[in-house]
C-alpha cells in the first residue's frame, strides 16, 4: 500500500522521510525513532524516564509501515512488530537531518556576547520583585542565561542575604573557603599598604574541576572611594581572538592550560583545562582565565608554546580592554551574579575613608538553568 503524500519509507525501512508542516522534508532513522518512542513500555508515564536501553531494541530495527492518521504518525517496527505513534510537531523540533556548518567558537542559541555597550540590556531587577513574582523572576533568570550576568538592586543589607539570592534558583556550592566568604577590608588611609589593590579581570577557581559555576557577590557597605566592580564577557573575548587570530584561538582550545591552588593548609587543588573550552562541534563552552592561579603550562609542544603564549597575551589584551568592560559600583543590598565559565569579573583599586564589605558564595547554573526552564514551562501552560 502507498504511503501518503509526504510520508516515504526509505532506504529499504532503515528511515521515513516526512514533509513537515513548514514544507522542509526530513529524514528520521528507524532506529532513532525506535529509541525516541514515547509508549508507556518504553517511557515510565510520570517521570518520562526511559524504561529500556538500546541493547533492548534490535540492532536490524526496521519500519515496516508508516502512516498518518488523526494528526499522527503511526510507525511499525520490525521485528518486534511494535506500532508507536509520533507527534509530527515533536518530530519537527527535534529533527536533524540538516547540514550545518559553523565556525568553531559558535554560541548556543539563546546566548548573546556583549560588550561595554551592554548598557540598556543589562539584566537588572529589583530583589523584592524576584522574590515575590515568579514571571519577574523568569525575566531575570533569562537575562542572567543570555548574557551570563545579572544585577539586583534594593535587597537587605544584611549579613547572609546572599544565600536568599541562591534560593531564588538553585543551591550554595560549599567549597574549602567555606558557605560563603567574606571580602572585607577596613581602608586606613594611614596605611598605604591596604588602600585596596586592583584585581585584573578573572573567572574564580579555575583549579577545580568542575569550577564553580555561578558566584554571587552581594554588596554590604561601599563607602570607600573607588572599589567599582566591572564584568567582561569571555565569550566575546573568544570571539575577538578568533576573528583576529584563528590560529591562536585554536591552540588555546586544543591545548590544556593548568591551575593550582594551594594556598592553605590541606588544600592542594590543581585542574587541567583550556583557557576556551570547545564542545566536541565547536560550540564555545567555557573560559578560565585567572593570572594568580595560572600553572606552569606543560601541555602545549614545544613548537607551539610561543604562538600560545602570544594568543594567551592577545586574550589578556582583549580582556583588559575598556570597550569590552561593563563597571558598576554597588550600594548596600545590591548584588551581581556572575556566569563563572563564562563571564570575569574585576574589582577596581579603592582607597580613602570608608569601608567596603561584600559577601561573596557560588552556586551552580543546572539550578538556574532548571528553575528557568520550569518557570517557562509554566507560563506557557498557563498563556
Ligand atoms: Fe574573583
Amino acid at each position: 500500500m502507498a504511503e501518503p503524500a509526504g510520508l516515504e519509507i526509505i532506504d529499504d525501512g532503515r528511515a521515513i522521510a516526512l514533509t513537515l508542516p513548514d514544507g522542509s522534508r526530513q529524514r528520521f532513522h528507524a532506529i532513532w525513532l525506535r529509541d525516541n518512542a514515547w509508549d508507556e513500555a518504553t517511557r515510565a508515564p510520570g517521570n518520562g524516564q526511559r524504561l529500556i536501553t538500546l541493547g533492548d531494541i534490535p540492532a536490524d530495527t526496521r519500519i515496516g509501515a508508516a502512516t498518518r492518521d488523526g494528526g499522527l504518525i503511526h510507525i511499525t517496527f520490525r521485528p518486534e512488530n511494535r506500532t508507536i505513534a509520533f507527534d509530527p510537531a515533536w518530530l519537527a523540533s527535534h529533527a536533524y537531518d540538516t547540514v550545518v556548518t559553523r565556525k568553531a567558537g559558535w554560541l548556543a542559541p539563546g546566548i548573546e556576547s556583549w560588550d561595554a555597550s551592554l548598557g540598556d540590556r543589562l539584566p537588572v531587577a529589583d530583589f523584592a520583585a524576584v522574590a515575590r513574582d515568579r514571571e519577574v523572576l523568569a525575566g531575570w533568570l533569562g537575562g542572567v542565561h543570555r548574557y551570563g550576568f545579572g544585577k539586583l538592586l534594593g535587597g537587605p543589607a544584611e549579613p547572609g542575604a546572599l544565600f536568599d539570592v541562591v534560593g531564588l534558583f538553585g543551591y550554595v556550592r560549599e567549597t574549602n573557603y567555606g558557605r560563603h566568604f567574606d571580602v572585607r577590608t577596613e581602608v586606613n588611609p594611614t596605611n598605604l599598604a591596604y588602600t585596596g589593590l586592583g584585581l585584573q579581570a578573572h573567572t574564580d577557581n579555575p583549579y577545580r574541576d568542575p569550577v564553580p559555576t555561578l558566584q554571587v557577590l552581594y554588596c554590604l557597605e561601599n563607602s570607600a572611594e573607588g572599589g567599582e566592580n566591572m564584568v567582561v564577557d569571555g565569550f566575546r573575548a573568544a570571539e575577538c581572538l578568533r576573528d583576529e587570530n584563528p590560529q591562536g584561538f585554536d591552540l588555546l582550545t586544543r591545548y590544556c592550560a593548568r591551575f593550582d591552588y594551594a594556598g592553605s593548609s590541606g588544600v592542594a587543588l590543581s585542574a587541567r583545562r583550556p583557557m576556551i573550552e570547545l564542545a566536541p562541534d565547536g560550540e564555545l563552552r567555557g573560559i578560565r582565565f585567572n593570572n594568580r592561579s595560572a600553572a606552569a603550562i606543560t601541555d602545549v609542544p614545544y613548537e607551539h608554546m610561543a604562538d600560545y603564549y602570544a594568543a594567551y597575551r592577545r586574550l589578556g589584551e582583549i580582556i583588559d580592554d575598556p570597550a569590552m568592560e561593563v563597571s558598576f559600583k554597588l550600594a548596600p543590598g545590591e548584588s551581581f551574579l556572575v556566569d563563572n565559565t563564562r563571564v570575569l569579573h574585576a574589582r577596581k583599586g579603592y582607597s580613602g575613608a570608608g569601608s567596603r564589605w561584600l559577601q561573596g558564595c557560588y552556586a551552580d547554573k543546572d539550578g538556574l538553568l532548571s528553575t528557568l526552564n520550569a518557570l517557562e514551562r509554566q507560563s506557557r501552560k498557563v498563556a
